[in-house]
């Protein structure tokens, strides 16, 4: 009887908040987008791969006031494109994050400038030096863990955007204090709230949009120089430390790119995985089992029985195979013709790799749409057939870090949770703020599992 309740008193709580969502931003975006926008926000991979479908491959992407973009699909040309030399291209000019970023990130530099930047800053992101930072990710579980009660709803995205956000705060201020730490995560969650993609097809004279934007920009920037100042004081700056002596806006600039480029692309994964982890409980048990099978163990073993455990490393790679947050990369011609596939581009040509199509490469990937990690178990893939964090001079410099991140929040979380999905509905890939991700909640009817 109290087991029915309970289920009843969750899918209420599950209802009234997919009701809420409901009535929110897809209908405003229909009415003020044009249809082709309006198709790409809702329905990104499926209007992708339509384009490849209609065009063959390479085929062009264009939306009113950006450039064409020729995208592939195929990994003999995303190939070409990871491994032609640095000095092809540049970064594209209309970058949809290019507000939040600012023009010194890295994300923005391009040529020699960007390869010099990247070697200052790789060494804090490799596997090394991520290391003693497990703890940091291993203590922000059990953070987000003490605030849900015995049992109830946990609603996935917001477990997933509250730990990213969380996690990448305390990897570039190991220093602040929890009051710091706290009023960072507040101007930084209404920094990124003041923003959505789909402002740059809106012009800057219509209320409410930009003026929002630049000001949550100010607050935050105000303050996380103050932040910046103060880990130089200290000797503690974690992966900033190489920005001393940069210019205030430069010191900027890079704080923001790693807070929009490393927050909601780990949150959109984390987040899919948990879903896929869930809709089948083959896959959820088995986890369980592998890593709970020496249940008493402190957590510093737990940590290491979790980083070395094959199946949940092919979870997270199946999940960035099958929805990887970030769609397509993009890089312009600069000094010379350029042959992709049946297409002679230009200088100041935009071209790219279509993430999603190429991951759904069915001589690659056999069942594209099934969600088997298996298939990372039985076979090794190439660079250019697996690329969800992009490639060669670009390659995404977080992806130690990401991953790190996935394994540790999913291996505790399959500890501590028992849960299964409410409701029956398959969550569609839609445009969120920047990424591509599960829009619609996902709940989750959980009892916390003690040890
Ligand atoms: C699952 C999570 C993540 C995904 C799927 C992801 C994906 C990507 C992709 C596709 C790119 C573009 C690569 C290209 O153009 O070839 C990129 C670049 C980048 N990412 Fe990530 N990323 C993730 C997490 C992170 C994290 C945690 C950080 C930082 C702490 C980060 C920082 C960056 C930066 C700075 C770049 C620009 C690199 C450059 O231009 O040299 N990312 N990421």
């Amino acid at each position: 009887m109290k087991r029915q309740n309970n289920i009843i008193k969750n899918y209420i709580t599950y209802s009234k908040k997919i009701f809420l969502h409901s009535i929110s931003s897809s209908y405003i975006d229909a009415m003020i987008f044009p249809f082709n926008i309006y198709t790409f926000l809702t329905s990104p991979e499926d209007y992708l791969l339509d384009l490849q479908t209609k065009h063959g491959d390479p085929f062009p992407l264009s939306f009113p006031g950006a450039p064409t973009i020729w995208l592939t699909g195929n990994s003999d040309l995303a190939k070409v494109v990871f491994t032609a030399p640095a000095d092809s291209f540049k970064t594209s000019d209309k970058n949809p994050v290019g507000p939040l970023l600012g023009k010194d990130g890295l994300i923005m530099q391009s040529g020699s400038t960007h390869l010099s930047l990247r070697k200052e800053f790789i060494p804090n992101f490799s596997k090394k030096s991520l290391s003693p930072f497990s703890e940091n990710i291993v203590d922000t579980f059990f953070e987000i863990h003490q605030n849900h009660g015995h049992s109830g709803v946990l609603f996935i995205q917001e477990f997933a955007l509250n730990s990213a956000l969380k996690i990448i705060l305390k990897f570039l201020f190991p220093h602040l204090i929890q009051s710091e730490m706290e009023e960072a995560e507040k101007l930084t969650g209404n920094f990124l709230k003041s923003y959505s993609a789909s402002f740059l097809f809106i012009p800057n004279w219509v209320p409410g949009t930009w003026k929002t934007f630049n000001q949550k920009k100010n607050e935050l920037d105000n303050r996380f120089y103050e932040f910046f100042l103060s880990g130089v004081a200290l000797g503690i700056n974690g992966p900033l430390s190489s920005l001393e002596g940069s210019s205030k806006s430069q010191v900027l600039d890079h704080i923001r790119t790693f807070i929009v480029a490393g927050h909601e692309t780990s949150a959109t994964s984390l987040s899919w995985a948990l879903y896929y982890i869930h809709q089948d409980l083959y896959i959820r048990n088995r986890l369980q089992e592998e890593l709970t099978i020496f249940e008493n163990r402190s957590k510093n073993d737990f940590l290491e029985i979790l980083l070395s455990n094959q199946f949940l490393d092919s979870i997270v790679q199946e999940s960035l195979r099958i929805r990887p947050p970030v769609p397509f990369v993009t890089r312009k011609i600069i000094n010379r013709a350029f042959i992709f596939g049946d297409q002679k581009l230009n200088i100041d040509d935009e071209l790219g790799v279509c993430i999603s199509l190429l991951h759904r490469q069915p001589e690659t990937w056999p069942n594209p749409s099934e969600f088997k990690p298996d298939r990372f178990l039985d076979r090794k893939y190439s660079p250019y057939e697996f690329a969800p964090f992009g490639g060669g001079t670009r390659k995404c410099i977080g992806a130690e870090l990401a991953v790190l991140e996935l394994k540790i929040l999913i291996g505790f979380y399959i500890k501590y949770y028992q849960s299964e999905l409410i409701g029956t509905n398959i969550p569609r890939p839609e445009v969120m703020q920047i990424t591509i991700g599960p829009k619609r909640p996902i709940g989750l009817s959980f009892t916390k599992r003690i040890f």
